[in-house]
């Protein structure tokens, strides 16, 4: 009986930690930073590569922040990318307050990073050896082999325990080829995007003259959706070959914001619809943004696209692979059916609102080519929450990051588990 009731215990605590984990939006760290002009520059530059919104959507992290002499030697040695890979590698994913960096077990620790969630890293690349040292002095290390102690723990700046702490640290955490990150300068958009498996939109932007429009945006900013070339081919695309030039125009324009909009910012947006390079009037050639767990995706009003992956991000200029075409409802607006039968349109959405928005008509969902191997050495974390691995899709290796609806499927199936118990209890 005391083993029935220890199982009990066990199980309800399980649901306890399944029903907190959905993913949050528990800090703003460029606020916090805000009235500290000693951090200015990193503050800005978190801003400029949008670290700031990766973070902001984490449950728990710890930022090392660079004062400003050190952050402009940083912003020195390398484009913004590699910059933005560097801020990555200042976050740790877990929280350490100076008490926890003076009393690391065996003095030592591993951590993840936000580098490592990226996926384009490699080995230890994404991770952080902490030391504290005698003396009490706590330093940060690339964690490949052979990397020196570059950055040493200087003071606080703000605990929120335990979801956000803020150290200033003395110096940026480097490996060897953390600054050959692509530059916009030296890459070609549209070589990028025919080995990104995005031939036909690549040939499209060329030969109807809207790569031009592209890379005139690049200094400003420039976000671009393209899909597939499976996705060109799925059921339900409408014949290219049909449309005026000028509504082709149009088409691939809509392919693209006008403003760098990665991943993690996009998952901001959620709330709202996004302006694109078609807008040509407040509310017109929008997109919508629905986010679940990891996954984003695009709903046009005619169909919805999941963001597959993540090509080339140099700010402010970002190329993203999505698993359809997006198809704009002022220019595909289905029409409306003679009779309730299985047509292979969606009904035709009235509100604009993506809520309202009807699931996607059925595009084919192209397998994500999906460029990003998780690095196998995970250190061992002390993530609570057991509830994160049935429901996730790869590509999602932070537990912070579960969704409502993983954490209620997972709860779901804990109450069958509770059910089970019970029964067999009752039977012993
Ligand atoms: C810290 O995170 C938890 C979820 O893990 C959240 O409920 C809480 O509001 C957060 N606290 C602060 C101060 O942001
Ligand atoms: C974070 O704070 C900054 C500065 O106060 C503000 O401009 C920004 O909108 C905030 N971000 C979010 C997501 O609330
Ligand atoms: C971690 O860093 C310390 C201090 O630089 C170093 O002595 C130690 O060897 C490193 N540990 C590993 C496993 O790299
Ligand atoms: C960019 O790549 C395309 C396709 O690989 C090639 O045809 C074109 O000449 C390249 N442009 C430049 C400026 O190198």
């Amino acid at each position: 009986m005391a083993r029935r009731g220890w199982l009990l215990a066990w199980v309800v605590v399980v649901v306890m930690v399944a029903v907190n984990a959905p993913g949050g939006d528990a800090h703003n760290i460029t606020a916090v930073l805000e009235g500290s002009p000693e951090y200015s520059l990193y503050n800005d530059y978190m801003t400029r590569t949008k670290v700031a919104d990766e973070i902001n959507t984490r449950e728990t992290v710890t930022c090392l922040v660079l004062p400003n002499a050190a952050m402009a030697t940083l912003a020195s040695k390398g484009p913004l990318a590699a910059v933005k890979n560097a801020l990555r590698l200042l976050t740790l994913l877990d929280y350490f307050d100076p008490t926890k960096l003076h009393n690391l077990p065996g003095g030592a620790t591993f951590t993840t990073t936000l580098l490592q969630t990226t996926g384009s890293v490699t080995g230890n690349q994404g991770f952080v050896n902490i030391t504290n040292a005698r003396g009490g002095k706590v330093t940060f290390s690339s964690a490949v082999a052979g990397s020196k102690p570059d950055a040493t723990y200087t003071k606080s700046i703000k605990e929120i325990p335990y979801n956000l702490s803020v150290l200033e640290v003395s110096a940026p955490i480097v490996f060897p080829g953390l600054f050959d990150a692509a530059s916009t300068a030296r890459s070609n958009l549209t070589a990028l995007l025919e080995n990104a498996g995005c031939k036909t939109f690549a040939f499209l932007i060329s030969s109807s003259g809207v790569l031009q429009m592209f890379q005139s945006a690049t200094g400003k900013g420039l976000t671009v959706f393209a899909p597939n070339d499976e996705a060109f081919k799925a059921r339900g695309v409408p014949d290219l070959s049909k449309l005026s030039s000028a509504a082709l125009v149009t088409l691939l324009q809509y392919h693209a914001l006008p403003s760098y909009t990665p991943k993690a910012s996009l998952k901001m947006q959620a709330s709202g619809r996004i302006a694109t390079m078609a807008s040509n009037a407040a509310g017109k050639y929008d997109l919508g943004v629905k986010v679940q767990g990891d996954d984003v995706s695009l709903v046009t009003g005619v169909d919805t696209s999941r963001v597959a992956s993540t090509v080339f991000d140099d700010a402010p200029v970002c190329l993203l692979t999505v698993d359809s075409v997006l198809l704009p409802i002022e220019l595909f607006a289905p029409a409306p059916a003679p009779a309730p039968g299985p047509s292979g349109k969606a009904p035709s959405p009235t509100s604009p609102a993506p809520t309202a928005t009807p699931p996607a008509p059925p595009t084919k969902k192209a397998p994500a080519p999906s460029p990003m191997p998780l690095s196998p050495p995970a250190p061992p974390m002390d993530a609570p929450a057991p509830a994160s691995s049935p429901a996730e899709g790869p590509g999602n290796e932070n537990p912070a990051d579960e969704s409502m609806a993983a954490g209620t499927t997972i709860l779901g199936t804990l109450v069958v588990i509770l059910s089970a118990l019970c029964a067999l209890g009752s039977i012993l």
